[in-house]
């Protein structure tokens, strides 16, 4: 009671300062159901807009009960319910798609998950130009790619709006470190560079309060393949869906809290960067200073011990095969 009614008086002067409207497309999923509840509870959201092509409304009218001040409302899975659950937001999260099985990687979801981004982000240019657009739906590397072509066809694109999704892999990193530590994970700021898939996740540890740990094999590779470890656990049943909600609801609320006006808030993000750019690798994850219009600062990578200069090299190999894989995609299917 004393807990809901603080968040309460909480999201009362959150509201009456910022009007902060969230859409999630994709919320009656695995990771979408748990983001929307978070973002229900977050006191920086004042409108929630749920859709999917099922089960949108239903998911819309349970979390509504939550006695917190935020509206929610649940869209039809029509062309006008959709456009109508992205007008007017200032955040627009994206984890609609297929997740993986065992035995598959990331890419394997292109073929299904490129033409629902795609579709997605024509509709977000369409009604929500203006809007920060996370996208969690795999494989990131190239899904991120996909909405800025297509954005950028449309005359919209803002490079400063568009975020992949990395947050779990920075989440990941600082858990499994204070699991070895024995300390408090949130004391734990470990730097991921790279983008999201296999190698192309790079911690940093070099650059952590831990630096010896670079050259443990094992926790650098339970960082890179974190998520198979959930696929297998799953045994088919898909991937990580709560630790994922839980990363993208701490990336909006750090969008929100920089819209709001705080000052020196940072995230690793997949974001367009010009740190590669010259290698022919238009995006890349660092560590992104985060302001009211969306990006704000590019972090460089920071000084890298030889064993990150050799994954960083592995990870810009893979990376710039993923990237153009989008990029051709909607060249060739506009
Ligand atoms: P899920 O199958 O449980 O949910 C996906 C939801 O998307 C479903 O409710 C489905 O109806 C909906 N959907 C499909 N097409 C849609 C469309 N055109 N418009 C709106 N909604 C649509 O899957 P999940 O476990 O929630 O995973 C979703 C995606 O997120 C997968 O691609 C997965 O690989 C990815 N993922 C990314 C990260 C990350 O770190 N970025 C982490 C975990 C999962
Ligand atoms: C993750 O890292 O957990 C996600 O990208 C889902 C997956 O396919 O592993």
């Amino acid at each position: 009671m004393f807990m809901a009614s603080r968040i309460q008086r909480r999201a009362f002067s959150a509201s009456a300062r910022n009007l902060s409207r969230v859409t999630v497309l994709g919320a009656a999923g695995g990771i979408g159901q748990p983001l929307s509840l978070l973002l229900k509870l977050n006191p920086r959201v004042t409108e929630l807009a749920l859709y999917d092509i099922r089960g949108g409304p239903g998911v819309a009218a349970d979390i509504s009960h939550v006695n917190t001040n935020s509206t929610v409302k649940g869209y039809d899975p029509t062309p006008s319910g959709l456009a109508a659950a992205l007008k007017g937001s200032e955040i627009v999260l994206i984890p609609a798609g297929v997740p993986r099985k065992p035995g598959m990687t990331r890419d394997d979801l292109f073929n299904t998950n490129a033409s629902i981004v795609r579709d997605l982000a024509k509709a977000c240019a369409e009604s929500a130009p203006d809007a920060k657009i996370l996208v969690i739906s795999n494989p990131v590397n190239s899904t991120v790619p996909i909405v800025a072509e297509v954005f950028k066809a449309r005359g919209v694109y803002n490079p400063k709006r568009l975020f992949g999704v990395t947050t779990l892999d920075v989440v990941r990193a600082s858990r499994f470190v204070s699991e070895i530590k024995s300390t408090d994970p949130r004391d734990e700021n470990i730097t991921v560079i790279g983008g999201h898939s296999g190698v192309t996740i790079v911690p940093l540890f070099s650059q952590s309060k831990h630096p010896e740990l670079s050259s443990n094999a094992d926790l650098v590779h339970r960082v890179q393949f974190g998520g198979d470890e959930v696929v297998k656990a799953k045994d088919g049943a898909g991937s990580a869906t709560l630790s994922m909600a839980m990363a993208g609801a701490r990336m909006a609320e750090s969008l929100l809290r920089a819209s709001q006006g705080e000052k020196g808030v940072i995230e690793p993000t997949f974001v367009d960067s010009p740190l590669y750019r010259d290698q022919g690798i238009p995006f890349f994850s660092s560590r992104v200073e985060l302001g009211p219009n969306g990006v704000e600062k590019i972090h460089p990578v920071g000084p890298l011990d030889a064993a990150e200069e050799k994954m960083l090299e592995a990870c810009l190999v893979d990376l710039k095969k993923n990237i153009d894989k989008g990029v051709d995609f909607v060249a060739q299917n506009p």
